[in-house]
């Protein structure tokens, strides 16, 4: 009898819409059409740095397509190369890549499937480079990722965040307050720009777009002297003054990104009431951005891009990231979706349309 193709999925860094989605996909596919064997790695690379696995039958990536969060656990710390190791209250680091990449040549892959973003992939690629077959799958709320115009998460991130700022719309609008919604976005503004677009934000701020405060209360005062008696401001978490910093909550010293930032809203709030006299009120988006079930737009795109990856498997196209270029699946190297970040470009055509219609960027 032919030995059966087998492949392992894995699902790195944070949670986000649309993750059991993309391994329903990429499951159900090479089961049903390729006759291939599927292992779900636990819990990230910790799965594969200490041999947690299991198979996935049919039956366990059914009814899966509007779960939220991934059935295989996630990891924002993991990294074979740099894997934090406890000893009493100190913490170390060791490089575990020798074991892992034994551990999945154990398991006899024809290709691991790293679902992640920028972090989980570029530790894929490092993989890639020693020699495991890899294909990534681009999973982010925050659509930063390079080689891919959209990632999975963004389109149920940026719905979540728009019904936010309605909601907040009614307290700002009866109370003729100034309210202020902060969203995620470390280094990129994307959730920030498009919930801010969507929400009819009338002050937009994103990390790429450092703010003047005069600006903000300009605009504000403005806004109130022409009898809008109330504004909305929609505020990336990574975002700073000029010549100012970002606000951090918390280090995770355990993780190879540590800074986790959040409460510049807080700031921000603190300072327009007191320069102009007007009650202003902040509301944290947070985690809320990356719970729940994925909107339409993401199941589909995570059915596409996962069916794709079945396909890249077959043609043996490793060290790839299945990517949507012009609304068509490509696949984009790792070698670039490992290089950092993709932030919003100045000149992008949403910030110019904003600009257009009166909405302030804070510079
Ligand atoms: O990368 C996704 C993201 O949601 C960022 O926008 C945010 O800065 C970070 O994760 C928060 O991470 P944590 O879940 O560790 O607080």
């Amino acid at each position: 009898m032919k030995k059966k193709k087998r492949i392992g999925i894995l699902t790195g860094g944070g949670d986000c819409p649309g993750i059991n989605a993309v391994i329903r996909a990429v499951a159900k596919k090479a089961i049903n059409e390729k006759d291939m064997e599927v292992i779900g790695i636990e819990d990230g690379y910790h799965g594969v740095v200490n041999d947690r696995y299991r198979k996935l039958e049919y039956s366990d990536v059914s009814g899966i397509l509007t779960l939220g969060g991934t059935i295989l656990g996630t990891s924002k710390t993991a990294n074979p190369y740099r894997y934090a190791v406890k000893k009493g209250s100190k913490l170390g680091f060791q490089d575990l890549s020798q074991k892992t990449i034994r551990n999945i040549k154990k398991l006899d892959l024809t290709c691991l499937v790293c679902i992640g973003g920028d972090g989980t992939l570029g530790i894929a690629y490092r993989l890639f480079k020693d020699g495991i077959p890899i294909i990534g799958l681009p999973k982010t709320i925050d659509n930063d990722l390079r080689g891919t115009d959209i990632t999975f998460g963004f389109d149920s991130a940026v719905s979540i965040a728009a019904e936010g700022i309605d909601r907040i719309h009614t307290t700002a609008e009866s109370l003729h307050r100034i309210m202020i919604v902060e969203v995620m976005g470390h280094k990129a503004g994307w959730i920030a720009l498009y919930s801010g677009v969507a929400g009819g934000g009338d002050i937009i701020l994103i990390p790429e777009i450092p703010y003047d405060m005069n600006i903000i209360t300009e605009k504000v005062k403005e806004r109130n002297k022409k009898g809008k008696r109330f504004s909305i401001v929609v505020i990336a978490e990574g975002a700073k003054p000029k010549g100012g910093d970002i606000v951090i909550q918390r280090i995770v010293k355990e993780s190879s990104d540590p800074i986790r930032l959040g409460g510049i809203g807080f700031v921000l709030g603190e300072q327009i009431e007191k320069i102009t006299g007007l009650e202003t009120r902040t509301v944290v988006m947070g985690h809320l951005l990356r719970g729940g079930s994925p909107t339409p737009f993401d199941r589909i795109l995570a059915t596409g891009l996962g069916s794709k990856a079945v396909d890249m498997i077959e043609d043996k196209k490793f060290g790839y990231m299945v990517g949507v270029k012009r609304n068509s699946l490509v696949a984009a190297p790792l070698k670039e979706v490992a290089k950092g970040p993709k932030v919003v470009p100045l000149n992008h055509p949403m910030i110019k349309a904003a600009r257009s219609l009166g909405t302030c960027f804070g510079d």
